[in-house]
């Protein structure tokens, strides 16, 4: 995904490298290049040799060390970077960033660099709640940079409170946002559906299903890594959604229906990956409904096809939910919905469908091209239907 990127990553003193040890793995995983200055203190922590065994890159301690080649250490990274992440960021280092001091091989590179800058605090929480703190952290936010967390809880030296670093998810989310910033899909707003409906039968029982949201939130993710403005409409889910998309919870399908028909008004196109109720309880009892009667029988009433009802220039994308007769109960559906493409899904090919991180699907579209994919995992599907949303997008007014 982000082969050709460059991620500086900036190390400062702190118990909470080994998170950073973890970013740059994930960083490395997803195909960026990364570099890594550490401070004098972080080496205290974890030494160089960790950071360099995952990036298979020489990482940099020493301004004054001697280079290959003839450049300027902290201008060569600064120019190299596509973003710049200090993680952890200690009080001392959002200081001299906040006021510009340029002492160490990180402060100079920072002061020098055009790219966007990331910052994770971590630090205890009386240093973090200092007035010079908050206003330091006040003055990068002014200057553009961005600033992830700190998170809230316990800290190294048994306090509680805001300074632990942000979870690495969370930290990896803002990079990519700034790596997808020129991807295929930058300025596009996508709606993604996810997860499945729950029809109340009454106050503590529901008719659902056995979506986890994996298939929608790996489109989410995808859709955010590639430059989209995202908006993730999720159901019932058993898995975190993404970070850095908006997010907005929803019960049932009535509810599902009301949020896309908002939402994908502005939207450049909209993906249903939920599994929505076809069929919910006419009524909702008010109270629990006791064990009296013998039997019990439930009406229900059809559910509004959500993604039909979806007007105007948007790309619909909608997926099939298929036991049998996958390609034409599928291409029955496209049409019947009006859609641009559908993802069929065999759910009874094994690793495939619901719950599962792998997917087999099958993408056709209006004139009734068929592409078989292999079984791949989630993410991979994921960027095959955002390819074909992007092959459409000409077509879309905004
Ligand atoms: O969440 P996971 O565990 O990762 O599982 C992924 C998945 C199997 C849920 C996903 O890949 C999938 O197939 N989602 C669609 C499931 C479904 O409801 O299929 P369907 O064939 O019943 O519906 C067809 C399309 O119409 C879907 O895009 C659905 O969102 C939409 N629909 C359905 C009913 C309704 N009332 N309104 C709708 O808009």
């Amino acid at each position: 995904m982000f082969e050709g990127k460059n991620v500086l990553l900036c190390v400062t003193g702190s118990i909470s490298v080994y998170k950073a040890v973890d970013l740059a793995s994930k960083l490395v995983q997803d195909g960026a290049t990364v570099d890594v200055i550490m401070t004098e203190s972080a080496t205290k922590f974890v030494t160089p040799l960790s950071f360099q065994s995952i990036t298979h890159r020489p990482v940099h301690t020493d301004m004054w060390a001697p280079v290959a080649e003839f450049n300027i250490k902290h201008v060569a990274l600064a120019e190299r970077a596509d973003v710049i992440a200090i993680a952890p960021a200690t009080a001392n280092t959002i200081a001299k960033i906040a006021r510009g001091i340029a002492d160490d091989l990180l402060s100079c590179t920072v002061l020098s660099t055009k790219a966007s800058v990331i910052v994770a605090p971590a630090m205890d929480v009386g240093m973090y709640q200092n007035s010079a703190t908050q206003e330091n952290v006040k003055r990068i936010r002014n200057r553009g940079f961005k600033v992830v967390g700190p998170a809230i809880g316990h800290l190294a030296s048994g306090l509680e409170g805001p300074g632990r670093l942000a979870e690495v998810p969370a930290i990896q989310a803002a990079i990519y946002q700034v790596l997808g910033q020129n991807g295929d899909l930058a300025g596009k707003r996508i709606v993604v559906s996810a997860g499945g409906t729950q029809e109340p039968i009454d106050p503590v029982r529901y008719i659902g299903n056995y979506s986890s949201g994996k298939m929608g939130f790996a489109i989410a993710e995808a859709a955010r890594n590639r430059g989209a403005f995202v908006t993730l409409i999720a159901a019932s889910t058993s898995v975190p959604p993404p970070l850095g998309v908006e997010l907005v919870p929803v019960q049932t399908a009535m509810q599902m229906r009301e949020a896309v028909l908002e939402l994908s008004r502005t939207a450049s196109a909209l993906i249903m990956a939920a599994a929505v109720a076809d069929y919910r309880p006419q009524n909702s009892a008010p109270n629990k409904i006791k064990r009296k009667q013998k039997d019990l029988k439930l009406e229900l009433s059809k559910t509004p096809d959500i993604v039909a009802e979806v007007s105007g220039s948007v790309i619909k994308v909608g997926f099939a939910a298929e036991s049998q007769d996958l390609l034409q109960n599928a291409t029955g559906k496209l049409k019947e919905k009006g859609l641009d493409l559908i993802v069929g899904n065999d759910i009874t090919a094994p690793d495939s469908g619901f719950s599962v991180d792998t997917n087999k699907v099958i993408i056709i579209d209006r004139n009734g091209e068929a592409d078989q994919l292999p079984l791949m995992p989630k993410i991979e599907v994921a960027h095959k239907i955002l390819d074909r949303v992007v092959a459409l997008l000409p077509r879309v007014a905004h």
